[in-house]
């Protein structure tokens, strides 16, 4: 059965070092991630944004993550990415997802307190943890377009109370990443991301992770980032892999073979990805 994020989160927390929780796009995508979860024995996040369980379907999305941890050798958990409102969360809840983020940051900081205590509330009520962001990370990330000139750096202070009045899990700040791609290796706000560490005392997540060095990403474990978000990387390694078979195989047909090395390279990255996470 799938199992919520709490506990790997926390012992994670605890012990500095990291889940990975990658974007779960479809059934090829899904193997890929459980399989290099289980080569590295260690649990594993899927994750989805609304827009990915609207193309898959709710109850097939569903069904493959319960079968992904029906077999798993290793803890596996259902997440929703970026969810936008109340009633996306309501949805995943009700459909048996085992982790939520509400990200209310662009909203004004009382509305975004409002909506995530809500959730929370919600939530928490039957055992589902919450993570949720304040500040603005930048880059694309399916509909979520912030321009990297707008995105703004968490503020510690507002942190604090943002932890402490909304009751979440997990917390995202923003110091520095970026959805997608970097034009040049970002400059991640270590001194920031300490102190959002000190201030609120709870496993932090990194969006943004495709494209930040194995160095940042393994210092961050040392300042409480506890969950790291990989999606760009996956999809794009996913498109060139079909693309050069395609190249090479210009009549194949069958999905049996042609998904084959595409999958076979995710299984690698996840791994990569997993490894760069332990302590
Ligand atoms: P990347 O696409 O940069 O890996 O970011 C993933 C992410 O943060 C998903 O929420
Ligand atoms: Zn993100
Ligand atoms: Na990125």
């Amino acid at each position: 059965t799938l199992v919520t994020t709490t506990e790997m989160l926390q012992d994670a927390y605890q012990n500095n070092y990291a889940i990975g929780a990658f974007g779960a796009h479809n059934l090829e995508v899904i193997k890929a991630i459980i399989a290099g979860a289980e080569k590295e024995g260690v649990p594993v996040i899927l994750q989805t944004t609304a827009s990915t369980y609207k193309y898959v379907e709710m109850s097939y999305m569903i069904a493959l993550a319960k079968a992904a941890a029906e077999q798993a050798k290793v803890p596996v958990a259902l997440h929703l990415d970026h969810g936008e409102s109340f009633k996306v969360v309501m949805e995943c809840l009700r459909a048996g997802y085992t982790s939520v983020m509400i990200d209310g940051s662009h909203l004004p900081f009382e509305e975004n307190i409002q909506l995530v205590k809500k959730v929370v509330e919600a939530a928490n009520a039957i055992n589902i943890p919450v993570e949720a962001e304040l500040g603005t990370i930048g880059g694309v990330e399916d509909d979520l377009q912030v321009d990297e000139q707008n995105a703004f750096f968490t503020d510690p202070e507002l942190a604090e109370r943002f932890v402490k009045e909304t009751g979440i899990q997990s917390f995202a700040p923003a110091f520095g990443t970026a959805h997608g791609k970097y034009k040049q290796e970002p400059k991640l706000q270590f001194e920031l991301l300490e102190e959002i560490h000190r201030v609120t005392n709870l496993p932090l997540v990194m969006h943004g992770a495709s494209g930040v060095s194995e160095a940042s990403v393994r210092k961050s474990l040392q300042y409480g980032i506890a969950k790291v978000n990989f999606s760009t990387e996956l999809k794009d390694l996913f498109a060139e892999q079909l693309r050069a078979f395609f190249l090479e195989n210009p009549n194949e047909n069958d999905p049996r073979k042609y998904f084959l090395p595409a999958r076979e390279a995710l299984i690698e990255l996840v791994q990569q990805k997993i490894v760069m996470l332990q302590k």
